[in-house]
């Protein structure tokens, strides 16, 4: 396929300064990458803290925003073999370095948390996906079967990009080998990726417990599956927490699921939803929350618990999230997805953050 000479791109010159619209040469795919034509790329809800700096992710300017995505190939690289042009795929954000996969960011958002990787953003790996080409490795790439999802399954393009918001709870829950039928309490569950992970969790045949401070969030979620749903709202007092956390359904809690923001480190909930757990339960940290948080250090260790944090999925994780979708076992009717312009940004980024956990996703469509 011939790609354009350039390509229309959302372009961040500093985070002082507000995105613009910009012309950018083509990116042209070479030995190990492949380029995209993005058709939706999902905004997180702290996009406008990321972006304006208030949020201090590590990520070198100018740089043109945006992490997963639903995308057709656009142009296959010398050392493709399987993907074919306009085939329908998903983009895996993490990109790992190909000499040291522990070394990993996150493309259009994050540099990395080592020394090392931030100088795959500054070069190879800069841009992201709010633009109408991008780049990327292509190990990052998932097929997906279109006939499938958009023919028999009836899913839009733009309610595929849930993926991006769903395959990372999916990362911890897998890792803590949550099962069917068992009873996991999410925390909190009122967020984007909290909500998700309430879906996702239900799709892998658990019950849930959401946990949140608003209770007129936790009813409406809970109003998705009231069989399999039941709600705690966090009242600060610990010991109150935790046993309405057993009561919810009257027996054991087999795991925890965490997906806290930086501004809950000093949230009651870390210890009440740990403290509920039956004896060799398991917790997956996936929360941003850079502050130090108290644990029950003591309680853990009598009880066996295990604790696991996971920074986004693993690629063998992300083809069996699929494999799922795929199945027809994802309940995204619940979830409202709105297409943007990319020359709407600043509107898309508000109502990701005003409508983050309610059910609702803004995506770019480029
Ligand atoms: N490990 C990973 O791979 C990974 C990937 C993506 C994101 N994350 C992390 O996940 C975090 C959550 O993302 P999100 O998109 O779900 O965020 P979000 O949509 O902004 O939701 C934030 C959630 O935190 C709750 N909250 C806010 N302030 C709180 C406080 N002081 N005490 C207790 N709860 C509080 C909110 O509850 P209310 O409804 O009561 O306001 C809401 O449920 C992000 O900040 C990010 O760092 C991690």
């Amino acid at each position: 396929m011939n790609l354009p000479q350039t390509h229309r791109t959302l372009l961040l010159t500093s985070r002082d300064q507000p995105p613009t619209i910009t012309q950018q040469p083509t990116p042209q795919p070479t030995p190990g990458s492949i380029t995209l034509r993005v058709l939706a790329s999902g905004v997180v809800s702290y996009s406008s803290d990321v972006f304006t700096g208030r949020r201090p992710y590590p990520f070198p300017t100018p740089l043109i925003p945006g992490v997963s995505c639903i995308a057709r190939v656009a142009a296959t690289g010398p050392d493709t073999t399987s993907l074919k042009p306009n085939d329908l795929v998903f983009l895996d954000p993490t990109i790992h370095a190909r000499d040291n996969p522990a070394y990993a960011m996150l493309i259009g958002l994050h540099a990395g948390y080592n020394d090392v990787s931030p100088q795959l953003m500054e070069g190879e790996w800069r841009n992201g996906t709010w633009a109408e080409y991008v780049r990327v490795p292509l190990e990052n790439v998932c097929k997906l079967n279109e006939g499938r999802l958009l023919g028999e399954l009836g899913y839009t393009v733009e309610q595929l990009d849930l993926i991006s918001a769903l395959v990372v709870p999916y990362g911890g829950l897998d890792d803590i080998g949550l099962k069917a039928g068992e009873t996991i309490v999410i925390a909190p569950a009122t967020g984007n990726f909290g909500g998700a992970a309430v879906t996702v969790a239900l799709a892998m045949g658990a019950r849930v417990v959401a946990m949140g401070r608003d209770a007129a969030k936790l009813e409406k979620l809970r109003e998705r599956d009231p069989g399999r749903i039941q709600t705690v709202a966090v009242s600060g007092d610990v010991k109150k927490d935790t046993e309405a956390i057993k009561a919810a359904y009257g027996g054991e809690v087999d795991a925890y699921f965490d997906i806290s923001p930086p501004q809950a480190t000093q949230s009651t909930h870390f210890k009440s939803c740990i403290m509920a757990l039956r004896h060799s339960g398991r917790v997956s940290l996936m929360g941003g929350v850079y502050g130090d948080v108290g644990l029950p250090l003591a309680w853990i260790m009598h009880n066996n618990i295990t604790v696991r944090g996971t920074w986004m999925f693993t690629r063998e994780q992300r083809e069996r999230f699929v494999k799922m979708l795929e199945g027809g076992l994802l309940q995204l009717k619940d979830w409202e997805v709105k297409r943007f312009a990319l020359e709407e940004w600043k509107e898309a980024w508000e109502f990701a953050e005003r409508e983050g956990g309610t059910g609702k996703m803004a995506v770019f469509c480029p």
